[in-house]
């Protein structure tokens, strides 16, 4: 990739702070490349790939968008500015959040489960445009067993309240006599909650398994990583 920025551009572009900030660091000899210290506020990089960078002796990889994939825990908002519950975004280093990632999608406080975040939005787009009909797999708890009537109804489509058209879940398949596993295409409000109370039933936990071709991979509750390409790719899978 070639290119012409300045190192302060680039700190700054990570989410090392302000302008003014990055200079400082800089200036203060806070900032090496190739484990040299570079205290030049002049200095051009010229080539991004692979770059690497160090500051505070801390080594860094330049990433153009970062893509993170989060084990949400219950409680968490999934919103910068949440009302009753802690931020996802607290569960994420401040460097992170600088670089003004946003939720692929919000889950509810009390789903669990694979959180997609990037600061890509054209990836976000992709992910989360209606017309896009990206699968997204949940496994539900629900109160009261679950009759056959009810899986019926969830896949010949019920309607949702001041919602336009019919919402019809594809592979429901019973895990027990009150735990499901259900696809849905679109993602309005609530939806698969609405879902199973359109059925006569009602959710007591959720967790969502899958988007597109990507499954939840081994993380703790609350835990995080960067998506791998191959992950990316798998997100934005329909089949
Ligand atoms: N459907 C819901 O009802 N809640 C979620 O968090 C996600 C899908």
């Amino acid at each position: 990739m070639d290119i012409d920025m300045l190192l302060e551009k680039m700190l700054q572009s990570q989410g090392f702070g302000s302008r003014k900030y990055c200079q400082q660091l800089i200036k203060n000899g806070a900032v090496s490349i190739q484990d040299e210290i570079q205290k030049d506020l002049k200095y051009r990089i010229h080539d991004l790939t692979d770059f690497n960078f160090q500051v505070f002796d801390q080594n860094y990889v330049y990433r153009e968008k970062v893509y993170i994939i989060l084990n949400k825990p219950k409680g968490f908002e999934c919103s910068h500015q949440p009302h009753h519950h802690q931020s996802v975004f607290s569960l994420l280093p401040d460097l992170l959040i600088q670089r003004n990632i946003a939720a692929v999608g919000r889950l509810d406080q009390d789903t669990t489960g694979l959180l997609l975040l990037t600061d890509d939005g054209q990836y976000l787009h992709t992910l989360t445009h209606p017309k896009k009909h990206v699968p997204k797999v949940y496994h539900v708890a629900t109160i009261d067993p679950i009759t056959v009537d009810q899986m019926h109804q969830l896949e010949q489509g019920v309607e949702l309240h001041n919602e336009k058209g019919v919402f019809a879940a594809t592979n429901v398949t019973l895990l027990n006599e009150t735990q499901l596993s259900m696809t849905i295409h679109q993602g309005v409000y609530h939806q698969v909650k609405r879902m199973i109370a359109a059925v006569g039933n009602k959710v007591t936990a959720l967790h969502r398994h899958k988007i597109g071709q990507l499954e939840l991979p081994n993380l703790a509750e609350g835990e995080w990583m960067y998506l791998t390409e191959t992950q990316k790719l798998a997100a934005q899978q329909i089949t």
